[in-house]
This record gives C-alpha cells, structure tokens and sequence, in this order.
C-alpha cells in the first residue's frame, strides 16, 4: 500500500506528537500513541491526519464509539475526506453506505501510480484484466461473434493493464480515470488514442449515444457503491450488440457491502437486477477473484453483458 497521507496541522509541536505517535503505533504500543494523538489534536483540534490516525487504533483497540468520534472529527477537519474516514464510519455501521469521496480515490491512486503494477501484480497476484479478456472470448465465441472492436472505453483505466490485455482486440481505447497520477503512467503505455482525467460517470455522459462497442472497467467497480447510473449511462453509450465487461467483488448476500478492503462488495442478485434496469442483457456471470488479499483470494464476479 502506498504511504500513510499525512496532512500538516501547521502546528508544527502539534505535528511532532502524530510522528512520536505513528512510531509508537508501529512499534504496537497503541495505547501510547493513541494518547499522543489526543495531545495533538488538543493543540490543532482541525488537524485531519491526527483524527483519522486515532480513528483507526482506537478501532483496532476494540473502542468503536471513540473510533466513531475520531473518524468524524477527520471529516470535519477534511470535507474532502482524502484519508477515506466516511469509509471507516460506513464500515463501523455509523453511516449509511454511500459513495466513496472522490478525493479520496484520487489521492489513493496518485500516491500509488508509481508502482502500482508491481504492487497489484507481484503483491496482490492481480488477475483482473487476464480473466476478463478470457471472459470475453469465450461470450463472443458462444455468441459466433467476432471478439474485434473499434471503439472501446477503459473506465478506471488506472496505468492501463486492461487496454494491455485487450490491445489486439481494440482498434481505439478511451481511458477515464480519477487519478492524474495513474492517467500519467497510461499514457506512458501509448496504448489510448484518448485519456480524460474524469469521474467514470461523468466521462460516459459527455459521451455521444452509440458511440462505442466495447466498455471496460476492470477493478473500478469496486470503487462505487451503487452501480445504476454508470450502467444506464453505459446502455446509452454502447452500439446496439455492443457489449460491457466489468469485475466486483462480492458477497453471498442480496445488496452491496463495503468490505474489509474498504471496497464496496456487490451481491450477485444487485448486479444481475441493475444489469436488467440498465436494458442490458447478461452474458456471463462468473466466480472469480481478480486478486489476493493476505495471500486470500478476494471473493469476485466477472460480469459481461450486451445491449440488445
Ligand atoms: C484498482 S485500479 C484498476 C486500474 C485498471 N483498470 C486495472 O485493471 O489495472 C482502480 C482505478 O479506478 C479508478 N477509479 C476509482 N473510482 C473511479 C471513478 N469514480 N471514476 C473514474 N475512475 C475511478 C482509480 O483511480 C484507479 O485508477
């Protein structure tokens, strides 16, 4: 994982406590740091890293009200919530499940991009792409359709593994992505004719009706909770036989989750009702897990379907 975001209090004492603390909790004397932490935030009560780090021990520590607390002091101190701590309180059961804060997916990634692909592919086995490339051929074979298509649209295109899998397939990919920092790293790969520094839904509805034959969001999924105005959006954008392959993680229930990972999970009966909502029809629903977490493979689907 990338390095933890600290954001200065501009108290600099105030800033000396959060690293004694952060050394303390990495050495495991939580109580220790959570103590410093509370004399930091004495000093900056805005200081948003200090929050977010107490958030976490006193949840590791069992303390889930003062967790709670800790947690929504960062969102205060930060509106934007680049350290994610709504995502804690959803996970805490303090909040409604709700969509993950953009600045905060944006911030993750860009302080990944560098050395994302070694990260994904070496120490989280990272599969995605691969399996739905095979997915994909084997729909379009049972289908008697070519697995060719001009024009495609990577969404969450990240450095761009996706485009890599499908590059023989594509005559032209569009990549969308949140992060700068990862839009960077793709456009290294010269493998987009276009990449658009953008929410992926905002991207698709500044896209002509009918203007695609192939959507692909590999591992981007995951970051939203709710999947019904992407799909539709994705319904309006593809070509009558176009078709749209995607992965979520996901969970024996009916809804979404959001996950140990603090990413949403989504039921396969979620995905099977809004894939139908969106006037899509599926091809293949199929169990797969695109990586590992501590060496587990992380429960997933591979979703392709097409519009009629
Ligand atoms: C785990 S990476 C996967 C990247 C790439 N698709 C792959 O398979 O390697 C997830 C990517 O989705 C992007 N992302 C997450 N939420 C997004 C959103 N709402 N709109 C656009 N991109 C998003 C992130 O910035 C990140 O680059």
């Amino acid at each position: 994982m990338p390095a933890r975001l600290f954001l200065s209090s501009g108290d600099l004492v105030a800033d000396r406590r959060y690293e004694f603390a952060r050394d303390l909790q990495i050495r495991g004397d939580l109580i220790a740091a959570a103590d410093l932490l509370e004399q930091a935030v004495e000093l900056a009560p805005r200081f948003a890293s200090a929050w977010f780090a107490l958030g976490k021990i006193r949840h590791e520590l069992g303390e889930n009200e003062a967790a709670i607390t800790a947690f929504r002091e960062a969102c205060a101190a930060d509106p934007e919530d680049r350290h994610g701590a709504s995502l804690h309180l959803m996970q805490l059961g303090a909040e409604e499940l709700s969509d993950m804060p953009k600045a905060y997916v944006q911030t993750l990634f860009d302080q990944y991009a560098p050395r994302f692909d070694q990260a994904l592919l070496d120490d989280l086995g990272y599969r995605g792409p691969s399996i739905l490339f095979k997915a994909v051929l084997s729909v379009r074979a049972a289908a008697k359709k070519p697995a060719f298509f001009r024009r495609a649209i990577d969404l969450g295109c990240g450095t761009g593994l996706g485009a890599a899998a499908f590059a023989k397939n594509v005559d032209r990919f569009i990549g969308i992505d949140l992060s700068p920092g990862m839009i960077e790293q793709a456009r290294a790969t010269g493998l987009y004719a276009e990449l658009e520094v953008d929410d992926m839904l905002n991207g698709l509805r500044a896209k002509d009706d009918a203007s695609a034959d192939f959507i692909l969001a590999a591992d981007a999924m995951v970051y939203l909770c709710d999947l019904a105005a992407v799909l539709a959006e994705v319904g309006r954008v593809l070509v009558p036989g176009g078709v749209v392959a995607f992965t979520v993680e996901t969970h024996d229930g009916e809804g979404v989750v959001i996950g140990e990972g603090l990413r949403y999970a989504h039921g396969a009966p979620y995905i099977r009702a809004t894939i139908e909502a969106a006037g899509l029809k599926l091809s293949a629903l199929q169990v797969a897990a695109t990586r590992n977490e501590g060496r587990v493979p992380v429960p997933g689907l591979v979703v392709i379907a097409s519009k009629s």
